[in-house]
C-alpha cells in the first residue's frame, strides 16, 4: 500500500518510452524465466505462454459478466469447467464456475456451504475445521463471512490429522477441509478418511485442490499411485482447482466445483431492487476478464491431455532430481512424502533461515516455512533446466552455513507474502 500521491503525466508518453520504462522496472524482479523463483510463477515454456498471451489479448476487452453478449466466453467457460469436472471424476449432476483465483474459489465454496446450511435451518453452523496446513484463504473467507476456523495440528507425516479433526468436529461445524496438496508441505491429506467423516457426521467436505487439481490427475495417468482425493469420494461436496497454477493458464483463472447443481444454487447472488432490474452473478466478481477465460481455454486445448501428462512427468522428474541433489548435499530432511511438484524440507543440523537467505543472495527465491523451519519449492517444467545450478548453489550455501561463514540476518529467511 502507498499513500504517496502522484500525478498523471500532463501529456501522455509514447508506448516505446513506457515499454522501456517497464522493462527497466522489471530488472529488479526475480528472474522467473531463468527458474529463479520457486513460488508465484508456473513456467510451462515460451510456447504455452505465447498461446495464453495471444488468447488473452484476443479477448482483452470482452467481459465474462455478459454471457449473452459474448456467447464465445460462455462456451469457453463451459468447456473449461467441463474439462475440470471430468478430470476430477465429478458425477453427472456436478457443475462449477471459473473464478479469479484460488482465494475466490475458496471464498465461494465457503459462502455456498454457509448458505446451504442456512437453507436447512441450521444457522448455528458457522465453523470450519481445517488442518493447520490449509491455505489462509479459508480464514479470509471466514473473516469476510462472519464464520470461524478451527485449525487442527497436522500429523507426524505432515498430512491432516484426520482423527484429531474428527474430535474437533462439533454441532457448529459446517465444513471440513482437506488439501490436495497443501501449500506448505506439498502433501495430499487423507481425503478418503475425511470423506468418511463427512458422510458419517453429515458435513460439507471441501477439497482444496488449487495446486493439485490440474496436476494430480495427469500424474495419476502417468502411473503415479496417488490416494483418492476428488469427487470419486462420495463425501466430497466441493473442490477448488486453479487454472493459473498447474493448468498453466494466464493469471486470474481458477475453478470451483460442486457435487450437484442443488448445492451450487446457494452460490448464486441475485438482486433486483435497483433501476436496472435483476442482476445475477455466479461468483464474487461483477466484470470478469474475458482474457482469463480465453487464455485458460486456449492453453487447455493447446496442451491437451498428452501435453499436461508430459508436463507433469517433467515436473515430477525434476522434483526427484532436487530430492536426490539435496540428499547428496546432506543434512536436509524432507517434510512429508512428496508426490507432485512441491517439495518442503528443513534441517536439524543447520539454520534453514540462513540457507534461505544465502540462496536469496544468489538470486533464488522460494517460500519459507516457519513451523517447522524450512523451505518450500513449487516446481514447474521450467525448473528442469536449472536444477543443477540450483543444487550447486545450495551446496555452496550449506558449506557457508555449516562453517559459520553465514548466519541469518533477517531472521526469517524467504517469505511468502
Ligand atoms: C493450496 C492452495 N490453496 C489456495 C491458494 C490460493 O490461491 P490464489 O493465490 O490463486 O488465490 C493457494 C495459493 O498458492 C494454494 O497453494
Amino acid at each position: 500500500m502507498t499513500n504517496r500521491h502522484g500525478s498523471l503525466p500532463a501529456q501522455g508518453r509514447s508506448w516505446a518510452q513506457i515499454k522501456s520504462e517497464m522493462e527497466s522496472l522489471a530488472e529488479n524482479d526475480f528472474d522467473w524465466r531463468a527458474g529463479r523463483l520457486g513460488v508465484y510463477v508456473f513456467n510451462a515454456g515460451e510456447d504455452v505462454r505465447t498461446v495464453a498471451r495471444d488468447a488473452y489479448s484476443m479477448f482483452i476487452s470482452e467481459n465474462g459478466l455478459g454471457p449473452a453478449a459474448f456467447p464465445s466466453l460462455r462456451r469457453m467457460e463451459d468447456e473449461v469447467v467441463g474439462f475440470g469436472l471430468s478430470l476430477l471424476e465429478a458425477p453427472e449432476d456436478a457443475c462449477g464456475d471459473m473464478t479469479s483465483g484460488g482465494t475466490e474459489s475458496i471464498l465461494m465454496a465457503v459462502k455456498t456451504c454457509r448458505d446451504w446450511w442456512r437453507a436447512q435451518g441450521e444457522t448455528e453452523r458457522t465453523e470450519i475445521v481445517a488442518p493447520h496446513s490449509a491455505h489462509p484463504a479459508f480464514n479470509k473467507a471466514a473473516e469476510y463471512l462472519g464464520l470461524t476456523v478451527t485449525r487442527v495440528p497436522v500429523a507426524a507425516d505432515f498430512t491432516a490429522d484426520t482423527d484429531a479433526m474428527a474430535v474437533a468436529v462439533n454441532d457448529r461445524t459446517m465444513m471440513v477441509v482437506g488439501s490436495a496438496p497443501c501449500f506448505p508441505f506439498g502433501v495430499i491429506d487423507g481425503i478418503e478418511q475425511l470423506s468418511t467423516l463427512a458422510l458419517e457426521r453429515n458435513l460439507w467436505l471441501h477439497v482444496d485442490a488449487c495446486v493439485g487439481g490440474y496436476f494430480a490427475p495427469f500424474a495419476r495417468m502417468n502411473g503415479i499411485n496417488l490416494p483418492p482425493f476428488d469427487f470419486a469420494l462420495p463425501g466430497v461436496r466441493s473442490m477448488s482447482a486453479d487454472l493459473h497454477k498447474y493448468g498453466y493458464a494466464a493469471k486470474g483463472a481458477s475453478t470451483v466445483f460442486y457435487r450437484s447443481g442443488e448445492l451450487r444454487e446457494h452460490q448464486l447472488f441475485r438482486f433486483g431492487d435497483w433501476p436496472t432490474g435483476e442482476m445475477a452473478t455466479p461468483t464474487l466478481a461483477g466484470t470478469r476478464p474475458g482474457g482469463a477465460i480465453a487464455a485458460a481455454w486456449a492453453v487447455m486445448n493447446y496442451l491437451g491431455q498428452e501435453g499436461y501428462q508430459s508436463k507433469a512427468q517433467t515436473v515430477i522428474e525434476t522434483r526427484e532430481k532436487y530430492e536426490r541433489g539435496l540428499e547428496a548435499i546432506g543434512g536436509f530432511q524432507f517434510w512429508g512424502r512428496h508426490q507432485l511438484g512441491l517439495l518442503a524440507f528443513g534441517s536439524d543440523e543447520f539454520d534453514m533461515f540462513a540457507v534461505a537467505e544465502g540462496m536469496r543472495d544468489r538470486g533464488w527465491m522460494s517460500a519459507g516455512l516457519r513451523q517447522p523451519k524450512g523451505m518450500h519449492l513449487m516446481l514447474s517444467p521450467g525448473h528442469a533446466e536449472v536444477a543443477d545450478e540450483y543444487l550447486s548453489d545450495m551446496a555452496a550455501v550449506v558449506t557457508e552455513v555449516r562453517s559459520g561463514d553465514r548466519v541469518a540476518v533477517a531472521g526469517g529467511g524467504s517469505r511468502y507474502s
